[in-house]
């Protein structure tokens, strides 16, 4: 039996928590794809590469292997998942997601992985590009207060220093980014369920979208 559930959303919304809660309860493949571009973020900054030196970008995908071991991003051989969340990736990670040719190598990827495997997909097009046809797609968001709030607590919990109002701004100017782009611009797809979690905690979130693909499964099929 073929399924695909697609989560969007902005920064914080607690997609990836409960994208892997769900996961576990259809046996299915989780894949961040934010990590994805948050990887590439890494490589680029590490090599010095602008988001507007394509050229240069572009021989940097040609050459990068990434993949999924369990939930962890395994970059050119090695697992770099603790620097993805750094405040530098995060502060500059949209800004290479609008380059084209940043997306079309991890859109690709990603339907390749999804061509193979149950997946379900977080990220900010899957709905409305990579899982296009997707059986499932839900539309996850929460105030930006809330998302600040709860990315706040994320980090402090790893021992990050952060500053609140920081982190908030960064939120909205990353919302303010990944919904403007040109390219797959992070909007709802017509046919997804949006929950709005902002006084929803995660298992009652985890509890609508279960109880959802259960209802469904059978004539989405
Ligand atoms: O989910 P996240 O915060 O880790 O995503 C990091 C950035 O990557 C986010 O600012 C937008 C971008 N992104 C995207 O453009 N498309 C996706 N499918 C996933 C993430």
């Amino acid at each position: 039996m073929r399924i695909t559930v697609a989560i969007d959303g902005p920064a914080g919304a607690g997609k990836s928590t409960i994208a892997k809660l769900v996961a576990k309860e259809f046996d299915l493949i989780y894949i961040n794809t934010g990590s994805m571009y948050r990887a590439i973020t890494l490589l680029a900054l590490t090599k010095n590469i602008e988001p507007f030196e394509v050229e240069k970008l572009q021989k940097l995908l040609d050459d990068t292997d990434m993949y999924f071991k369990k939930d962890r991003l395994i970059l050119n051989g090695e697992d770099v998942n603790d620097e993805l969340t750094l405040p530098t990736i995060s502060n500059n990670v949209s800004n290479y997601a609008a380059i084209k040719e940043v997306r079309d190598k991890l859109v690709f990827l990603q339907q390749k992985m999804a061509q193979k495997f149950n997946v379900i997909m977080d990220g900010r097009d899957i709905g409305t590009v990579v899982l296009k046809d997707s059986n499932f797609k839900f539309y996850l968001n929460a105030t930006a207060d809330e998302r600040a709030k709860r990315r706040y607590d994320e980090l402090i919990e790893k021992g990050i220093e952060v500053d609140y109002r920081e982190l908030l701004e960064t939120i909205i100017k990353r919302d303010y980014i990944d919904s403007n782009r040109e390219i797959n611009p992070l909007t709802k797809a017509a046919d997804a369920i949006e929950i709005d979690s902002t006084n929803m905690n995660i298992e009652e979130v985890v509890e609508f979208i279960v109880k959802h693909i259960k209802n469904n499964i059978n004539y989405r099929m």
